[in-house]
């Protein structure tokens, strides 16, 4: 919408953790290479953001940032549907981090809820930096760079990109405004197909803006979105119109929540690195099996013969995701009914989750053994991230009276 283009587009990221696992795949990629065909999607590697809460220990970014990389394109993220790239290799974020910063409240950044929780969490780190207390800015610059429309992420990220929307919406407030700003969104909105496109639009600010149609809201986001023609500036006039303020230089893009599964860890915990419970999405697939056969069930399920029951189950938590109706109906009677016991229940479990396993080290192969391939996927789309990056910043530089002489 933010684009010329037609297709919406999508930008999120990830720190760079070390090798992915099922519950990294299922809670977040999964989703990713969903998007890919349908999204202009921008995924990068959040290696900046790794230093907010670690920055003494710096040995293993760059061998994490590769295991990640490589496990993106395991899971079929396709270099030539979407952008991949580094953070740290396009440093237009870390310009519109330091401008954004300018203009962001201190209150805002102590009451994100992830601030506090990390403090108590993570007791052995020093938090008490400048650069984690700025953590959500530097994540909102990384969204608003690409001025996308959607922002793919968990539970975990909500107030971060709400965090993203209000320093949006200030920097419009702030720098968006122009003495004339009405009569030029008149004569923008006859770029919106004629008059039946201006009367469209008008109708759809007025539904929003009287009765606070959301619906009517989105519609008229994509109207000014799918107007070919229509010049930068008054695309951003359109849509600061829309929801008043200003010129939208920066737009807010909304969340766009990924269903979480729940993905039990061996101990039947969230799988979670920092538990130890996790399966490798390249795991070897003996070390698989094994991971399966010793997994906690349920634990009233003592002996074979008595009865279980798969909602007290973690494994029943894999089967939701692994198995087809049929299955999944002959674990429910077969586990209540101690007509099974939790070997049998698990082997077609083990059976779908290792041929998964082993798709992803088919496809990992060829980029395990050659740097020279991955180096180029990243450098591509490092250049196309930073031309449209780029395109924002000079923007925003524009907006601020940031122009040199
Ligand atoms: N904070 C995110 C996480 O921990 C990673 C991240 C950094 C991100 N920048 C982003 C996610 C921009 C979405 C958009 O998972
Ligand atoms: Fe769990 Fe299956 Fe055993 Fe039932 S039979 S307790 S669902 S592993």
């Amino acid at each position: 919408m933010s684009g010329t283009g037609h297709q919406r587009r999508a930008v999120s990221g990830m720190r760079p953790t070390g090798a992915l696992h099922l519950g990294n795949y299922h809670g977040a990629l999964a989703n990713w290479v969903a998007m890919q065909r349908d999204y202009d999607c921008f995924y990068f590697i959040a290696d900046w953001h790794a230093l907010t809460t670690g920055y003494e220990d710096t040995g293993s970014i760059a061998a994490h940032t590769r295991e990640v990389l490589i496990d993106w394109l395991a899971a079929g993220l396709d270099p030539a549907a979407c952008t991949l790239f580094v953070q740290s290799r396009v440093p237009e974020h870390a310009e519109l981090h330091l401008l954004l910063s300018m203009i962001t409240p201190l209150g805002w950044l102590e009451r994100v809820p992830t601030y506090k929780d990390q403090i108590e969490q993570l007791k052995d780190r020093d938090l008490g930096t400048y650069g984690f207390l700025g953590y959500p800015v530097l994540q909102s610059a990384d969204i608003l760079i690409y001025r996308p429309d959607c922002v793919p992420v968990g539970e975990d990220q909500v107030a971060h990109v709400e965090i993203t929307r209000e320093i949006a919406r200030r920097f419009n407030g702030i720098y968006g405004r122009e003495p004339d700003f009405e009569a030029r969104c008149r004569t923008a909105a006859a770029g919106l197909g004629g008059a039946d496109g201006a009367a469209r639009y008008a109708a759809l600010r007025r539904a929003w803006q009287e009765q606070g149609d959301a619906a009517a809201l989105a519609e008229a986001r994509q109207l000014i979105g799918a107007a070919t023609g229509l010049a930068a500036l008054d695309r951003e006039r359109l849509l600061g119109f829309l929801t008043g303020g200003g010129r939208a230089i920066l737009t807010e893009p909304a969340v766009l929540l990924t269903r979480a599964a729940r993905v039990p860890g061996t101990d039947g915990r969230k799988m979670s690195k920092s538990y130890g419970n996790t399966i490798g999405m390249r795991e070897d697939p003996a070390s698989v099996a094994k991971k399966l056969r010793t997994m906690q069930t349920d634990p009233a399920r003592v002996r074979r013969t008595d009865p279980g029951d798969p909602d007290k189950c973690p494994v029943w938590d894999l089967h939701k995701l692994y198995s087809d109706e049929s299955t999944r109906q002959w674990v429910q009677s077969g586990c209540r009914s101690a007509g099974i016991g939790c070997l049998d229940c698990k082997k077609p479990l083990t059976e779908a989750v290792v041929a998964q396993v082993e798709g992803f080290r088919a496809r990992a192969r060829e980029f395990e053994r050659d740097d020279a391939v991955l180096q180029a996927i990243i450098s591509a789309g490092c250049a196309r991230a930073r031309s449209v990056a780029g395109a924002t910043l000079a923007e925003v530089r524009q907006a601020m009276g940031l122009v040199a002489p």
